[in-house]
C-alpha cells in the first residue's frame, strides 16, 4: 500500500499497545498486573467532574477557541505565576489536547525537515516518533557517565548546524531522575547563547519525592518576554489523575504560541470545551489531591525500591520523583523486549521495555498502582527470574510451574 514515508517511519506508541494488552488480558479474565502503566489511579478531583456537569447540563456544547477558552488561560496564568513566579497574558498561553499535543505542536512550530531536536536519553517514547512526524531527526542524548543524570556536555556534543531545538523532562520519564539546578541552568544559558529552542515538559514537575522542590527553569533566563525561546510545557493529566481528560498547555512567546494555535486550529479546532472546564474545575480548586498523590507516589516508591533490592544483580537507581523506576535487568536477559515478553508469556506482568526509551536491557515499571499491584507484581517477576526460586508458584487458585531454567 502506498502509504506516506513518514507514515511508514512511525512505530505504533509501546505504551499504548501495552494498555491494550492489559484490557485484553483482563477481559478474558487472565489475573494480570500492570507495571507498566502510565496514569495514576487516585480520583479525578470533585471539582473537575462537577465543572464539567454543569458546563453538560446546559445543553450547549459548542466549538471554543482553538488555543484555550479563556477560563482555561486564566487558571494557567496563576499556575505559572504560583509556580514559575511569571506574570504571562492569554497570547503567552495554549491549551492544547494533553501535554502530547502542546509538545507537537510546539515541534510542528519551530521545527523544518532535516532540523534536530536533542534531548537526554533515556527519553520519553514520543520524543523521536513527535520528530519524525515532522520530517525532523531526533538526536538522543545518552549521559557519558552512564547514570540518568546528563551534563551539560552531553548536549553540547551533539549540537550542530542543523539543532533547532532542545527538550529537558525532568523529572523524568522514565528514569524518575530529576535533573539538578546546575544542569537546568546550564541548559537554559547555553540554549540562550546558541539561540536554539528550549522545551522544558514539566509534566511531573509536582510528582517529586524526598522534600525536593519543583525547578524553575525561568530563574536561570536571561532573555525575558518576547526574546525568549523556552517554551514550558505542563498539564492535569499526571499531577490530577486527569489522563482521560486530555488537557495539557504551553507557556511561550507570543509569535510562537500564535503559530502553534494556528496550527492547533487546523487539525482539531482545540481541546474540547468540556475537558477545559474540567481542567478549570481542577486548576482552581481545592489543592490537596496533588499533594495527596505525591505522599502515595512516594511511599509506592519506597516500597518498590525495597523489592527490587532483593534481586540479585538488577541495578536500582532511587526515583527522585515521577512514579517510573528504570532498572537494569540485564543480567536476567540483555534484550528488554525479550525479557518483557517473557514476564507476560510467564507471570502475566507488563513492562515496559527499556529498549523503546533508548537504553536496552532496562525495564520501566511503574507505582502508579496499588501496593498490592507493586508487591505481587514482583514477587512473581522475582519468581520467574530467580532460578533459585521454588517449582510452583500459586497466582490465586491458579497453578504456575516453572517450565525453564
Ligand atoms: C514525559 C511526558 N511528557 C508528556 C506526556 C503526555 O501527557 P498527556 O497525557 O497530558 O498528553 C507524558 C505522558 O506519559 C509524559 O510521560
Amino acid at each position: 500500500m502506498s502509504l506516506s514515508l513518514i507514515a511508514k517511519s512511525i512505530k505504533p506508541s509501546p505504551t499504548l499497545a501495552l494498555n491494550e494488552k492489559f484490557a485484553i488480558l483482563k477481559e478474558k479474565g487472565d489475573p494480570v498486573i500492570h507495571l507498566g502503566g502510565g496514569e495514576p489511579k487516585t480520583r479525578v478531583p470533585m471539582e473537575a467532574i462537577m465543572a464539567t456537569v454543569a458546563h453538560v447540563n446546559t445543553g450547549e456544547v459548542r466549538y471554543a477557541p482553538a488555543d484555550g477558552i479563556p477560563a482555561l488561560k486564566q487558571a494557567i496564568i496563576r499556575y505559572t505565576e504560583e509556580f514559575y513566579d511569571r506574570k504571562v497574558t492569554p497570547q503567552h498561553i495554549i491549551a492544547s489536547s494533553g501535554a502530547k499535543q502542546a509538545l507537537m505542536v510546539a515541534l510542528q512550530a519551530i521545527l523544518n525537515p532535516q532540523e534536530e531536536v536533542i534531548f537526554p536519553a533515556p527519553y520519553w517514547v514520543s520524543y523521536p516518533d513527535m520528530a519524525r512526524l515532522i520530517g525532523a531527526i531526533p538526536v538522543p542524548a545518552p549521559a557519558e557517565d552512564g547514570t540518568f543524570y546528563p551534563r551539560l556536555k552531553d548536549i553540547e556534543d551533539r549540537v550542530g548546524s542543523y539543532t533547532k531545538a532542545v527538550i529537558i523532562n525532568s523529572p523524568n520519564n522514565p528514569s524518575g531522575a530529576m535533573y539538578s539546578e546546575e544542569f537546568i541552568s546550564d541548559v537554559v544559558q547555553f540554549c540562550e547563547k546558541k539561540d536554539i529552542w528550549l522545551i522544558m515538559d514539566d509534566i511531573y514537575h509536582r510528582l517529586i519525592f524526598d522534600g525536593r522542590k519543583p525547578i524553575n527553569a525561568y530563574k536561570y533566563a536571561k532573555k525575558q518576554d518576547e526574546n525568549s525561546k523556552m517554551i514550558i510545557i505542563n498539564g492535569v493529566s499526571k499531577q490530577y489523575a486527569m489522563t482521560g481528560f486530555r488537557i495539557g498547555w504551553a507557556v511561550g512567546n507570543k509569535k510562537v504560541i500564535e503559530a502553534m494555535s494556528n496550527i492547533q486550529g487546523h487539525q482539531t479546532s482545540g481541546p474540547s470545551v468540556l475537558l477545559q472546564k474540567a481542567a478549570v474545575g481542577a486548576l482552581n480548586g481545592i489543592q490537596s489531591s496533588v499533594e495527596a498523590l505525591r505522599v502515595t507516589l512516594e511511599n509506592n516508591r519506597n516500597v518498590m525500591i525495597d523489592l527490587l533490592h532483593s534481586f540479585e544483580g538488577v541495578k536500582v537507581t532511587k526515583p527522585d520523583g515521577t512514579f517510573y523506576c528504570f532498572a537494569d535487568f540485564s543480567v536476567y536477559n540483555k534484550s528488554s523486549n525479550a525479557l518483557s515478553a517473557f514476564l507476560i508469556d510467564k507471570v502475566q506482568v507488563l513492562t515496559v521495555p527499556g529498549a523503546e526509551f533508548g537504553l536496552e536491557g532496562y525495564l520501566r515499571l511503574s507505582y502508579c498502582g496499588t501496593i498490592k499491584d507493586i508487591q505481587d507484581g514482583i514477587e512473581r517477576m522475582k519468581w520467574a527470574l530467580d532460578p533459585n526460586s521454588p517449582n510452583e508458584l500459586y497466582i490465586g487458585d491458579r497453578k504456575l510451574v516453572r517450565d525453564w531454567s
